[in-house]
């Protein structure tokens, strides 16, 4: 037990945190571009918000919360996703009372009581945006081509956009109706959970991964038939603005996604590589839920990307291939004497922006050159007692495996020259 994490859960070794790093910055700089703004929001919420925002019925708040009383006897939940606290955030700060749209961005671990599996954790982390306050749909072009400019931005390929329209309270009604219908006469051959959904959201049907279940859905009348004139039209639009900005989709009348706040656009990023597990991202638009959550009429539209996902489909690339490491500087001093003036001079150099390191386990100048080798660095400082009397160093260049001496004083100017700072 103590030696080991709880189920679902990992831990972010160096050598991998370069990788995350790097998806992370790439996620940050796009939203700069996009004019996005980060928001930050508890790890805890009320556990009422995530049961009326996501719905009652959902796995996530059926099956998956993290949920426990506090001291004070509060029912508190671990947020399985980053909408319902970005909505709740939006109104607690009366965000509506800027600029709209108000266009938003956030990053961190979510939780989710689940089966783990490859691709599946309980505790995971999710990069999202949530945009309030404009229902064009030129705004779900944008968020969508900005979920697949990051995939594009950081190298994964041979992705699918999977897109539908869910439609709105007006037209889903009468869909729900006709599904009911639909499977009426099969609902003895229905799995456990979509004989309950039949009742509570039959749409969840079309969603489930059963094979039985999927067999029978499989004639089922698309949702896009049913859909409301203005429905009907912002999809249209949203289709049209996707191929205006050169973004590939592909429509699934089926996507109906697993929470239940969305309203028209739905979309899901798949990586058809990956297994049961193969959406990398997903989103849509959710222009009832701020009304859900006491505000106002706002329409607004979102996506998360789960990082261990993206991480996956990377795999295969070396953190070398995406992210070029800073070189450094090594100080490889030799005796006690030296030992300090090497700490001196790597917290000169880092003062200076330039990235160093020194031994700290009175390891031989062999040992030192390989611990140079293994950080990456550019230059090597050797500092003798005996250069240093002489108030000089030895400069190893790495890269062109020549070395000199320089003098103690001019070797941080020297460098900063050389590394271009
Ligand atoms: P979601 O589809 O539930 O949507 O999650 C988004 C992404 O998070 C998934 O595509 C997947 O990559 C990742 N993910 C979900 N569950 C897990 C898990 N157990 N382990 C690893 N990764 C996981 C939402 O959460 C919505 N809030 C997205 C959204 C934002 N819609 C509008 N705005």
């Amino acid at each position: 037990m103590l030696t080991k994490a709880p189920r679902g859960t990992g831990d972010i070794l160096p050598g991998e945190v370069e990788k995350w790093q790097y998806l992370e910055e790439q996620f940050k700089k796009l939203c700069r571009d996009y004019n996005y703004k980060e928001i930050r929001t508890p790890i805890f919420e009320h556990t009422e918000l995530f049961v009326r925002s996501v719905g009652e019925d959902t796995d996530i708040v059926g099956k998956e919360m993290y949920t426990f009383l506090d001291k004070g006897d509060r029912s508190i939940t671990l947020r399985p996703e980053g909408t319902a606290p970005t909505v709740r955030a939006y109104l607690q700060h009366k965000l509506y009372g800027q600029a709209q749209p108000v266009k938003l961005f956030y990053y961190g671990p979510m939780f989710r009581y689940d089966r783990p599996q490859a691709g599946r954790f309980r505790q995971f982390h999710q990069w999202g945006v949530e945009v309030f306050g404009s229902r064009e749909p030129l705004l779900d072009a944008e968020v969508i081509s900005l979920a697949v400019a990051f995939f594009n931005s950081v190298g994964i390929e041979g992705l699918i956009l999977e897109l539908n329209s869910v439609g709105c309270s007006k037209c889903r009604p009468s869909y729900r109706e006709e599904i009911r219908k639909y499977i009426a006469g099969y609902r003895d051959s229905l799995c456990l959970d979509c004989s309950r959904r039949l009742e509570t959201n039959p749409m969840r049907i079309l969603d489930c991964k059963e094979k039985n279940c999927k067999e029978i859905t499989n004639n089922i009348p698309e949702m896009t038939g049913h859909l409301c004139e203005e429905c009907r039209e912002h999809f249209k639009e949203v289709v049209e603005s996707l191929e205006a900005i050169k973004v590939s989709y592909r429509i699934n009348p089926r996507l109906v996604r697993g929470l239940d706040y969305y309203t028209r656009t739905a979309f899901e990023i798949i990586d058809p590589q990956l297994g049961a597990q193969n959406s990398l991202g997903g989103g849509g638009r959710y222009d009832d839920l701020v009304e859900v959550c006491g505000g106002n009429t706002t329409p607004a539209v979102g996506f998360a990307i789960g990082l261990e996902r993206a991480l996956l489909a990377l795999k295969s690339k070396s953190i070398e291939d995406l992210y070029q490491e800073k070189p450094g500087v090594f100080v490889a001093a030799l005796g006690n004497k030296a030992g300090m003036e090497g700490l001196k001079m790597v917290t000169e150099l880092r003062h200076e922006g330039i990235k160093a390191e020194k031994d700290y386990l009175h390891r031989s100048l062999k040992a030192q050159m390989k611990q140079a080798d293994r950080i990456n660095a550019r230059y090597v400082i050797i500092m003798g007692e005996e250069e240093l009397e002489k108030g000089k160093v030895l400069l190893r260049d790495m890269k062109e495996g020549h070395q000199r001496e320089v003098t103690k004083k001019e070797i941080t100017a020297h460098l900063k020259e050389k590394m271009g700072r």
